[in-house]
């Protein structure tokens, strides 16, 4: 296998240095944590479907002109992306109200907003990854201006390209998190779309049922989270369309 020593493990993923200089192996676990880890469980399966529905966003991404991170998957659990300086905040878009911005501004969950709503937390676990505002970011040096104005450009273009995708299988895209980072070529710099775009970092509902395909089913005890992946990544075209428990039905 491709990979060197191991770099950080995170409570998702494993980073490990890769074949190239400059490129990382991540490997996904089937950990799940909610609620900043106060929640945590194993659940098979897991790390297979997020590395496959990952390399299909990410890919999609790139074939659309966004840039990203990702170079190739290498094998169920993992894959090769560009190693990254992460800037150290999480991009969420809202398209519409769920989670902390119902509670924090009491709108209902599902509540369509008038217009996608970008919000920005400060990555610290141990802080629980606060809300942040462009002031902070600037005032602290987390990102430039050119970087906060290049960040909402890639964040709106994913949700774009997210929210036509998930459309298409009859999927509202609620909201999700991305993160960016920077990577250098020779005299440049520039921004990627890095981590990962899973159900882990979605607000996935039904188009006509609102039945919840992400990470909610974990945090909220709604059923099997497995289930739910299996079943965006089998319309997506991901998995195949019959077949059980996706461990056994999964091609390489
Ligand atoms: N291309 C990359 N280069 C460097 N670091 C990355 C890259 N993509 C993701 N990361 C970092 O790797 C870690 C992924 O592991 P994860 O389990 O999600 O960690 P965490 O518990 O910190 O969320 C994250 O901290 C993320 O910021
Ligand atoms: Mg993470």
């Amino acid at each position: 296998m491709a990979r060197g020593k191991k770099i950080y493990e995170g409570k998702a993923k494993i980073l490990f240095e890769g074949p190239e200089p400059g490129t990382i192996v991540q490997y996904f676990k089937d950990d799940a944590t909610a609620f900043n880890a106060e929640k945590k469980d194993v659940i098979d399966g897991k790390g297979v479907l997020n590395n496959r529905l990952s390399e299909y966003f990410m890919t999609g991404l790139t074939q659309i002109g966004v840039p990203t991170h990702f170079l190739k998957r290498l094998n169920m659990r993992e894959q090769l992306v560009r190693s990254c300086e992460i800037i150290p905040l999480e991009v969420i878009v809202r398209n519409f109200a769920a989670g902390t911005m119902s509670k924090r501004l009491g709108i209902e969950e599902g509540t369509q907003l008038p217009r996608p709503i970008v919000e920005y937390c400060y990555k610290d676990d141990s802080l629980g990854d606060p809300l942040v505002s462009e002031e902070h970011i600037a005032a602290f040096g987390w990102a430039s201006q050119q970087d906060m104005d290049d960040i909402l450009g890639l964040a709106l273009r994913v949700n774009d390209f997210m929210s036509g995708v998930m459309f298409g299988v009859g999927i509202k895209l609620i909201d999700f998190k991305i993160e960016i980072g920077r990577v250098y070529e020779g005299d440049f710099q520039r921004l990627v779309v890095a981590d990962e775009i899973s159900p882990d970092s979605c607000r996935l509902w039904d188009i006509e049922t609102n039945q919840k395909l992400d990470k909610d089913v974990f945090r909220r005890d709604l059923g099997s989270l497995t289930d739910a992946y299996a079943e965006v990544a089998r319309r997506l075209g991901v998995l195949p369309k019959t077949g059980g428990h996706p461990k056994p039905t999964l091609v390489n």
